[in-house]
């Protein structure tokens, strides 16, 4: 067994919490060897319902959960913290689009990014769940000045994955077949969900579904598959998001599959594809499993794919205007 790592999990009582906590101490996250410390974050009004999420979680008896710490505080969610997952923000609802969210949730990132500044582990990563998630990143970044920017990233995996099972029920092939998928840009409807570089052994999946398919049908479907559960559910994606959330930090943290890669929201310099520099922008990303990732180079992209990478680069660039005065320096 290894020493335990300080895991942070903010929103812990809401409802991506519920399906996350668990997972992360059944050891799905960071493997069976490795014991956990869960520090949920959470607002005052729902710390009694969080004490209740504590008590399933002791009941539990995970071997892997070596202690809690529940908190209102963020100095003390983030303490001497080795993982964040930052969940906790507000929904959106039906009829709204996820950067609505931004006056409400950006402020949120900005004391959350200062306290991991101040006191979280010098190995510090972070994932931003809550939306809009890649601009709520870059807010807590740059409250961050003191942690490398290549240490913070937002979610597109959940993109990634439902990219991934569209293709493979029209293909008639296990999702695990599948390799090269990727969502560029922004967690939004501007997403860029590209299967040109997907192949099934040697096949092309392009040439197996066809352009018109591909265009028409597959890149809306996966766009606005978020406004499509809240439709469905009346509530937004859950135990799907939280999923996806330990998909993203399972690989950062363990490796990502020998000969494929995944779809990561990290900081752009502005050197990549042609997304503009200082913004969270999602790109085809492989981890070596020792917490870094490389941004995977000299892809060729078709005229369109580029076209639609500008789109969404330029909304992430309108997003940030918005929380300029979030923004530090
Ligand atoms: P929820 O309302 O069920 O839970 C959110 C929790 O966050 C609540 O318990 C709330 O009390 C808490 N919270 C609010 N402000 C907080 C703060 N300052 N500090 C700590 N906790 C705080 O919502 P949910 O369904 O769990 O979704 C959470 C967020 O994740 C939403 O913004 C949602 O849009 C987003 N989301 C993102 C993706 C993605 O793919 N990136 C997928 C699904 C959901
Ligand atoms: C999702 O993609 O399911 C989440 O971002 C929730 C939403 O608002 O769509």
């Amino acid at each position: 067994m290894n020493d335990p790592i300080r895991v942070t999990v903010t929103g812990a009582a809401g409802q991506i919490g519920y399906s996350l906590l668990f997972r992360i101490a059944n050891g799905d996250v960071f493997g069976p060897k490795q014991p956990v410390i869960l520090q949920m974050l959470e607002i005052p009004p729902v710390m009694a319902a969080l004490e209740g999420t504590a008590m399933e979680l002791e009941d539990c008896a995970f071997p892997l959960l070596h202690g809690m710490v529940l908190t209102d505080d963020a100095m003390v969610g983030f303490d001497g913290t080795n993982w964040a997952f930052l969940v906790g923000a507000f929904p959106r609802k039906a009829g709204m689009e996820r950067s609505d969210l931004i006056s409400r949730n950006g402020p949120i990132f900005v004391g959350q990014g200062k306290a991991m500044n101040a006191v979280a582990a010098d190995d510090l990563r972070v994932l931003v769940v809550g939306n809009p998630a890649n601009t709520n990143a870059l807010i807590a970044m740059s409250n961050a000045p003191d942690v490398p920017k290549d240490r913070f990233s937002a979610m597109t995996r959940l993109d990634h994955n439902r990219a991934l099972n569209q293709l493979a029920k029209k293909m008639d092939v296990n999702v695990a077949d599948f390799r090269h998928m990727v969502i560029w840009g922004n967690h939004s409807s501007t997403m860029v969900p590209d299967i040109t570089h997907v192949r099934v052994g040697r096949r092309k999946a392009i040439n197996a579904v066809g352009k018109r398919w591909y265009k028409k049908e597959f890149m809306p479907t996966v766009a606005r598959r978020g406004s499509a559960i809240i439709q469905a559910r009346g509530a937004s994606s859950a135990a799907s998001a939280a999923n996806a959330a330990i998909g993203h930090i399972h690989d950062w943290a363990q490796g990502t599959r020998k000969g494929d890669w995944v779809s990561m929201s990290v900081y752009s310099d502005g050197t990549h594809y042609g997304a503009p520099k200082g913004v969270i922008f999602s790109f085809p990303c492989v981890c070596p499993g020792d917490g870094s990732y490389q941004i995977v180079e000299d892809l060729e992209l078709q005229d369109e794919i580029k076209t639609r990478i500008q789109v969404s680069g330029e909304e992430l660039l309108k997003e940030r205007a918005v929380v300029a005065d979030l923004l530090n320096g």
